[in-house]
């Protein structure tokens, strides 16, 4: 197993600030969230789930991203986080490669700085996204390139690049970050969803095609999740905190979902524990897909 290091405390953003205690092979990674009162403590036993495994992580520097690093390190993983925004603090374990997922020739060179490093590659998680919101008649063209570009688009760029290394090993995991707007619509949110529903329809076709040759492609949807984006939103809204009250009404279980459990789906996907589930897609939403009305 590769060294770890044996500081008692790491920063991991702004908003979170993780303990991690190691006693033998198993890891308590306790996180302390300070977004939302009260304070939110998670205690979280991590057992090496992702040992021997090289992962690369997109959209890494902040948000669900910098969840799915910090969790995938803990359990074992070498990450490679690729983000066009140099990482807010650096995480141990994790290396840091500064590149815009839309760029071709930025995503080989990560690629292959991964695989000169590591050898190999074994989970992609392609997470980096931006929120573009608009009715459908006053969208910019240039706003509907940007979502699709990024939101679509760019999860092809660096899967098409992995895709080589994974079929030669024979195997990998591609984990794509969709959203509840990959199933539903929210009138005003266009064109967001056109590029998250073809996020599942990417997710399906490359899971087929090369299921039988050991990779296997999964997509996760998460609801409302309180990351520096979603904070950005609620920010911009006329009454931030009556929207944020809001929002967390219209769940069944009447809160917002956290980064560290979107990162725990992810951890599942990426593992051999998911290794006979391919071309799905799983929800995180604390159930507010499938509320009619109360
Ligand atoms: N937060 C939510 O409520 C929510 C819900 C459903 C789905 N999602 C999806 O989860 C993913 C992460 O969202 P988040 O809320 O953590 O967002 P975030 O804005 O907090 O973090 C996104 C990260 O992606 C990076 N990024 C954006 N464009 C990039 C590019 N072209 N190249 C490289 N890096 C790029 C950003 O620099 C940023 O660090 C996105 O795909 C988003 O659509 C988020």
């Amino acid at each position: 197993m590769r060294e770890r290091s044996r500081q008692p405390q790491k920063k991991i953003d702004d908003a979170n600030t993780a303990v991690v205690n190691l006693r033998g092979d198993s890891v308590t990674y306790t996180v302390f969230r300070s977004d939302d009162s009260p304070r939110q403590i998670q205690e979280l036993r991590v057992t090496g789930r992702l040992r021997d495994k090289v992962a690369i992580v997109t959209g890494s520097a902040r948000g669900i991203g910098a969840a799915v690093a910090a969790l995938f390190t803990a359990e074992g993983a070498q990450v490679v986080g690729l983000d066009r925004q140099p990482a807010r603090t650096a995480m141990d374990g994790v290396l840091n490669l500064t590149g815009d997922v839309t760029r071709p020739e930025q995503v080989t060179a990560a690629v292959a700085t991964t695989l000169a490093r590591f050898g190999r590659i074994d989970v992609l998680v392609n997470n980096a996204g931006v929120n573009v919101f608009s009715t459908p008649l006053e969208l910019p063209d240039s706003d509907w390139d940007r979502c699709l570009e990024v939101d679509l688009k760019a999860a092809w760029i660096v899967s098409k690049a992995v895709l080589p290394p994974m079929l030669s090993q024979g195997s990998g995991s591609i984990v794509n970050i969709a959203s509840v707007h990959s199933h539903r619509i929210i009138p005003g949110s266009f064109p967001y969803p056109v590029a998250k529903h073809g996020l599942i329809g990417l997710t399906r076709a490359l899971a087929i095609e090369y299921a039988s040759r050991g990779v296997r492609v999964n997509s996760i949807s998460p609801g409302f999740i309180l990351t520096p984006q979603a904070e950005e939103w609620l920010a911009a809204q006329p009454d931030p905190e009556k929207e944020r009250r809001r929002q967390a009404e219209l769940l069944p279980c009447k809160r917002l979902g956290t980064p560290e459990e979107v990162a725990y789906t992810a951890l599942f996907l990426a593992s051999d524990e998911a290794r006979f589930i391919n071309a799905a897609d799983i929800l995180i939403d604390g159930g507010r897909t499938h509320l009619y009305h109360e």
